[in-house]
């Protein structure tokens, strides 16, 4: 580089307006706000990667299962985007078990709750009782009831969500397949997870506060 060209300085992403002096929110003024909304902007730009770092987190751990957690979302992922399911159902495959790390007795919930803000109400009960649903292809090998799914029997997305359980969860479990690599889906989950549809932070404007 040459010597005239300064490097930038160092921009701390969490400080961009410096900090809130407040010790209490029932104490905090609209300037504290300013700073920390400006902070947040900063912070959210990255969500996505955030994001995709921990899906990769399911790399290499097998549970037991015959491919690892993340060739398993990836192949769920590719089996729905070659079906010609839209970008938003198939960000929902893609991330459908990423919370197999942190929620290991609830693992839909988790999925669910991040891809609430960005995804229809239809693509979002089906994250969230994607669990029951594969449960019929496997409770019943492990002392459980595989029609636990017949409770939702009747309502508008059980049809919608055990497809997404036949066609491209339970059977995403092959040695074999050419799974599209993660990189192929990360633009994909940026668009998806760009703007919050639906956020406690949206204004009426439908602008997000912190986005
Ligand atoms: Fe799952
Ligand atoms: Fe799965």
């Amino acid at each position: 580089m040459p010597d005239d060209v300064k490097t930038p300085p160092a921009v701390d992403e969490h400080q961009p307006l410096g900090q809130a002096t407040f010790s209490s929110f029932a104490d905090s003024t609209a300037e504290d706000w300013t700073k920390i909304v400006a902070a947040a902007k900063v912070f959210n730009r990255n969500h996505v990667d955030r994001v995709l770092d921990h899906l990769k987190m399911l790399e290499g751990d097998c549970g037991g299962f015959p491919v690892s957690r993340l060739e398993h979302s990836l192949q769920t992922a590719t089996l729905a985007h070659r079906a010609g399911k839209d970008e938003e159902y198939v960000v929902c495959a893609l991330l459908h078990d990423i919370g197999d790390t942190l929620g290991c007795f609830n693992h839909p919930d988790i999925a669910a709750a991040m891809l609430k803000p960005f995804v229809s109400e239809q693509n979002y009960w089906m994250v969230e009782k994607h669990g029951i649903f594969q449960g019929y292809y496997f409770f019943h090998h492990i002392g459980l009831d595989r029609d636990t799914r017949e409770q939702f029997r009747g309502h508008p997305h059980f049809e919608y969500t055990a497809q997404f359980c036949h066609l491209f969860d339970q059977p995403a479990f092959r040695k074999d397949f050419d799974s599209m690599p993660l990189e192929a889906f990360e633009r994909m989950v940026r668009r998806v997870m760009s703007v919050p549809k639906n956020s406690i932070y949206n204004r009426a404007d439908s602008d997000n506060a912190l986005g």
